[in-house]
């Protein structure tokens, strides 16, 4: 029996897991690093910490397998998208990464999109500038630190980063490219266009390849630590909403991912680049070769129940110490007698900003309708139903598309909820399946390295192989109209506010 290894480089850690070739996980661990904010809305981390985390979990997964340890095939890389490593010519980290849910770079997406030009950016890339995304960060380091740009050897991705400490080798691969609003995604290759308009050498970027190909192998050295076979081939791998989308069974059109973990997503696969014309929703490489997908992204999904648990759940906690009955449970419990709709009250995720639909950093959380009437289990309830209303705002774009939407995968803290995964059906109206395996993007990374080492022969079928729907939720037909209703009034409300958050955000300054 083949063994593969997954490692995700997350934002709060590495998930590593050694997977078997039907699927079984047989090894896992967890490493934490920090992620700090010098600034208001800036977000880095330490390359070194990614690296040492790595280390770690391979290190207790080689100790866990033993002998066994030489099973293994292969490694696949998966990780935080957009995030910016910029090395000098030595290799050596010249600052701390820029990541993903940094938004130091609104001035320059407006540079970017008037440069290029805002439609020329979606044909070129198939996707406007958003402030998390890669080209804006290296435009602020043109712009902000030049003496350090000036020493910039390579930029890479958090994932290739960690690839080029296991291997020496540098490369990244399309999925993870095409976050980078560099990539041109329909044709696969990077964007001269793009890169000569901002005066970005085509030098600093690694080679891409594909997914499943071999991207380097293990060192000597790493492998003696970790107690795995040396000279191992390295997958290419993938962004992690691409390898959590391969290792939920995302691989075939008119399935959509709807993942409901501290940020929301909401993916659907496509055989061919399809890009909404407004650039609301993003169009990325699959992590299979010649696919495509879209999604949107909520900012706070699982975080706004979290923030709820955290700051206004200390009962719930208390319980939770005294009897160990799960907090969320205890909230759940609160919000299920509560009738759908909260009885008018409304709320709006968007405590760290929002970025699809509305690309607006200046968005704030709303409870909308209160009354004397409401209880506890209206606020949860309506919390949870905000999430989804946000979560449908991507599923409407993606219809409105015309792409097929035919059955959601969950997956994600929102997953082990069945009030959560009932308010998904009834709210998009559409059958909610729960998967045998839910273990995230480390698991499609390790998929993607099956095929690297020829455990598998495609994407697909290593994803049929080993995932199957266990549960499925249906939608309560009833509930079309007044679910419906619920959902306009929500729609209506960012519009009516949107001027108001700004002027909030100067008193909070
Ligand atoms: C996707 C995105 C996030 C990160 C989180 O565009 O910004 O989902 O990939 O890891």
């Amino acid at each position: 029996m083949s063994y593969m290894i997954g490692i995700d480089i997350g934002t709060s850690g590495v998930k590593t897991l050694v997977v078997t070739e039907t699927g079984k996980i047989v090894a896992q661990a967890t490493a934490e690093y920090p992620l700090y904010h010098p600034k208001a809305g800036w977000a880095e981390q330490n390359p070194e910490d990614w690296w040492e985390a790595t280390l770690a979990t391979l290190k207790q997964v080689g100790e866990a397998l033993g002998s066994d340890a030489a099973r293994v095939k292969a490694i696949g890389l998966s990780g935080q998208m957009h995030g910016s490593v910029f090395l000098d010519k030595s290799g050596n980290v010249l600052r701390p990464a820029i990541l993903w849910c940094d938004v130091r770079t609104a001035d320059q997406c407006r540079y970017i999109t008037e440069k290029v030009g805002r439609e020329q950016l979606i044909r070129h890339t198939s996707n406007p500038a958003l402030e998390g995304f890669t080209a804006p960060k290296i435009v602020w380091l043109q712009q902000n630190e030049a003496q350090v740009y000036a020493q910039v050897a390579k930029v890479l991705l958090p994932k290739d980063y960690v690839r080029y400490r296991l291997t020496g080798e540098i490369f990244t691969e399309m999925s993870d490219a095409a976050g980078t609003l560099l990539l041109d995604v329909t044709h696969r290759r990077w964007s001269e266009a793009v890169l000569k308009t901002l005066d970005i050498s085509p030098e600093i970027l690694p080679e891409c390849r594909e997914s499943i190909d071999a991207c380097g192998t293990l060192t000597r050295e790493v492998a003696e630590h970790a107690g795995l076979p040396a000279g191992i081939p390295v997958a290419g791998g993938g962004a992690d909403n691409a390898c959590g989308a391969t290792g939920a069974g995302i691989v075939k059109p008119g399935r959509v991912l709807s993942s409901i973990g501290s940020s929301g997503v909401i993916l659907v696969h496509t055989d061919q680049p399809q890009t909404d014309p407004q650039g609301k929703v993003h169009t990325f490489n699959h992590a299979i070769p010649n696919k495509w997908y879209v999604m949107g992204v909520i900012m706070a999904a699982g975080l706004s129940l979290k923030w709820f648990r955290d700051n206004l759940g200390h009962l719930e906690k208390q319980m939770e110490s005294l009897t160990g009955t799960d907090a969320y449970d205890l909230m759940s419990q609160q919000a299920t007698p509560t009738p759908p709709g909260a009885e008018g009250l409304i709320f709006l995720p968007y405590l760290n900003g929002e970025r699809t639909p509305h690309a607006d950093a200046y968005a704030r959380g709303v409870f909308f309708g209160l009354t004397p009437r409401h209880t506890r289990g209206h606020l949860i309830r309506a919390v949870m139903e905000g999430v989804v209303y946000a979560l449908r705002d991507s599923v409407e774009i993606i219809r409105g598309m015309g792409i097929p939407i035919e059955q959601v995968r969950a997956i994600g803290g929102g997953a082990k909820s069945p009030l959560w995964r009932q308010m998904q059906a009834d709210i998009m109206q559409l059958e909610v399946a729960t998967l045998n395996i839910d273990e995230g993007p480390a698991f499609g990374a390790a998929l993607l390295a099956g095929v690297a080492a020829g455990v598998y022969d495609t994407v697909e079928e290593a994803a049929e192989n080993t995932v199957r729907i266990v549960h499925t939720t249906e939608p309560n037909r009833a509930l079309v109209g007044l679910y419906d209703d619920y959902y306009g009034l929500f729609r209506s409300l960012y519009p009516a506010l949107k001027d108001r958050f700004r002027e909030a955000a100067k008193l909070e300054a």
